[in-house]
């Protein structure tokens, strides 16, 4: 059955329409989408802890050298922060300003004593996100697939980085979540050029992609 699943997923990939056809079959279930007290209760219970592990530190290692490759002195928006397993890499003074932002009032109450004058964690929803601040880089790192329209989403968080890029990492975690995966990046590929990326398979199989996007207009774009 798993063969079969990889071989539908391999084809999927390369046959859009094919693609497009089984997720109109498989919608993705509501359990993708869990709502701010679930992942709340999941980070106050320990679900999440496993984010702080070897594997999960060196693929934030690989997006953590992405932020310094494209900003060096960057402001960064970090979307999904989580428990800032992310903010620990990122080397003290690697950025201007960083802003974490997460559903989870508990992950991110655990992040309050690393604010400081550039470093600042907010309990907000990205898909209803309204901030005045401008960034050079934002990061969604394991976070788009939860977003009920993440397309809608990019466009909103468009506005707060005019001419940066966005660092986007999304693993591969199953048939269905694959499928919408695929379609995920299909939609943010054809809406912003591709600057650069990377795939990291774990010994366990899991597989993460990062793929980093110039902001069209910005002169990321226009390399
Ligand atoms: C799989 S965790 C990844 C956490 C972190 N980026 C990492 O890789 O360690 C997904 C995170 O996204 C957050 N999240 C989910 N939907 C969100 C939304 N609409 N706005 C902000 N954060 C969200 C969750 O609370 C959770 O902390």
């Amino acid at each position: 059955m798993q063969v079969l699943k990889n071989a539908c997923l391999g084809i999927s990939s390369r046959c859009p329409p094919l693609r497009n056809g089984l997720l109109r079959i498989l919608p993705p279930p509501e359990h993708f989408f869990p709502d701010e007290a679930q992942w709340d209760r999941e980070y106050a219970t320990g679900g999440w802890e496993w984010l702080k592990s070897d594997d999960e530190r060196v693929h934030n290692y690989h997006i953590a050298a992405y932020c310094t490759r494209y900003g060096p002195d960057a402001a960064i928006l970090d979307v999904g922060c989580g428990e800032g397993v992310l903010h620990d890499l990122l080397a003290r003074d690697g950025y201007r300003e960083y802003v974490g932002i997460d559903l989870s009032p508990t992950a991110i109450e655990r992040m309050a004593w690393r604010s400081d004058s550039r470093t600042h964690f907010l309990v907000a929803n990205a898909e209803t996100l309204a901030l005045e601040a401008q960034f050079d880089i934002v990061v969604l790192n394991e976070v788009m697939y939860y977003f009920r329209d993440p397309m809608a989403a990019l466009t909103r968080l468009r506005a707060l980085v005019p001419a940066g890029v966005f660092i986007i990492s999304m693993a591969d975690v199953g048939f269905r979540a694959t499928l919408r995966i695929q379609r995920i990046w299909q939609d943010i590929g054809a809406s912003m050029p591709m600057l650069d990326g990377m795939s990291l398979r774990y010994a366990t199989g899991l597989q993460r992609t990062i793929r980093i996007f110039g902001v069209p207009g910005s002169t990321w774009a226009m390399r």
